[in-house]
């Protein structure tokens, strides 16, 4: 019988890696495309877990090999993220079930957003995990209740960019262009629309969870590094852990 193919957790962040592989059995470290990749498994499952690297090329080249050389068949990204969306607060959790490039911008050959020669902007995560990442976020979610962070879960548009946004006048001019569109963005992060882009291409399917870290405004960069020592790799362990067990007993 052939061993049941593997989940691939990708974390932005090496803090968010660290518990997830404290837990993980059968533990073989391989190195490919300059990339550090584990192989084992969690609550039994099998997976790969691999840093994306920061940034849409980078996670993309990360993804890819996790698809074509691992052959992970499910992708879940796990990482934080400014919070734009009204009522997005820090502490809170936006699992992305729409993922846009806010930096994409070919017009006037192709409109704003859309991505040259594919006919779409946005693209969708896969409707199970999508569920079970919510679920794991619903029952985690009293454990994460700290008193400071209420770890409300939101649903929603994530936009990627090249851009650590950190001024509320970048982030009033990201939403204006988006809105002109449509498009209502809850969070902005570096990598999750590149990911799943390559992983619709490759038909895997795909999530990603963003713990907010801070508000993309103007104090962002002090408000990203505390919120990364002190909670992230805490929202990570619990809610992948979670997922994993949800996955394993479908
Ligand atoms: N990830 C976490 N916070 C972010 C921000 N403000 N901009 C882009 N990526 C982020």
């Amino acid at each position: 019988m052939t061993p049941p193919a593997p989940i691939a957790i990708l974390s932005a962040l090496a803090e968010e890696q660290e518990g997830l592989l404290e837990c993980m059995t059968d533990v073989q470290r391989v190195v490919h495309a300059g990339r550090v990749f584990w192989c084992g498994r969690l609550q039994g499952v099998p997976v790969v877990l691999a840093l994306s690297r920061i940034g849409k090329v980078a996670a993309a080249i990360t993804a890819t090999a996790l698809i074509a050389h691992f052959g992970v068949q499910q992708l879940v990204f796990t990482g934080v993220a400014g919070g734009v969306g009204a009522g997005v607060q820090v502490g809170d959790v936006v699992v992305g079930s729409q993922y846009v490039q806010h930096d994409m911008d070919a017009s006037p050959l192709f409109p704003r957003y859309e991505i040259p020669l594919t006919g779409r902007a946005v693209w969708d995560a896969d409707a199970s995990l999508l569920a079970q990442a919510c679920e794991a976020v619903r029952r985690v979610q009293p454990a994460l209740c700290t008193g400071v962070f209420s770890a409300t879960l939101h649903q929603g548009l994530i936009a990627s960019g090249d851009r650590f946004v950190s001024s509320a006048a970048e982030v009033a001019a990201l939403l204006a262009g988006m809105r002109a569109v449509g498009f209502h963005p809850m969070a902005v992060e570096m990598e999750g629309a590149a990911v799943a882009q390559v992983c619709a291409d490759y038909g895997v399917p795909f999530v990603a969870l963003r713990t907010i870290s801070d508000r993309a405004d103007d104090s962002a960069h002090v408000d990203f590094p505390r919120f990364v020592q002190e909670t992230a790799s805490v929202y990570a362990k619990a809610i992948v852990l979670e997922m994993l067990d949800l996955l394993s007993n479908k």
